[in-house]
């Protein structure tokens, strides 16, 4: 992600395969900001691009993003996003059992407000 007023690199999103709890894989909407671009709806701006970008050009019929429990704020991105939880489930990594909720928005919830 660039800020377009200054050409400077302030973060990156995207989307990438992840594998949920079941084993399923869905196509993903991360994100990630240097700490300096928080609080301006950047995350928010890019994610949306993203999710329509998975919806019109690449096809699918649903997006996720998987989230720590305890990281509130990159819930919120999803929630601006259109994204609702549709379960919990636990990631190993670090040695360590990490709750991760699971958000997503299908192409066809897609509402006016969320444009
Ligand atoms: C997740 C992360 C990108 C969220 O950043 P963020 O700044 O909270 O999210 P946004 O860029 O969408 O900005 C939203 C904020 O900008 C404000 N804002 C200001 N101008 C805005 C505008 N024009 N449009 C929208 N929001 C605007 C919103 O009110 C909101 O304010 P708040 O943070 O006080 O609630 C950031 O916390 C991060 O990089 N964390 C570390 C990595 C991480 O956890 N990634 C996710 C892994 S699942």
């Amino acid at each position: 992600m660039v800020e377009k007023s200054t050409g400077d690199m302030i973060g990156q999103c995207g989307i990438t395969w992840q594998l949920l709890g079941d084993g399923t894989r869905e196509p993903e909407v991360g994100y990630l900001l240097e700490k300096a671009a928080w609080h301006k709806g950047y995350a928010t701006e890019a994610a949306r691009a993203c999710r329509d970008y998975a919806f019109d050009t690449l096809g699918f019929e649903e997006v996720c993003s998987i989230v720590r429990v305890n990281n509130l704020p990159s819930q919120a991105v999803a929630r601006r996003n259109g994204m609702e939880v549709r379960g919990l489930f636990t990631k190993h990594y670090y040695g360590m059992d990490m709750p991760h909720l699971l958000f997503s928005v299908r192409r066809a919830d897609m509402r006016q407000d969320h444009k």
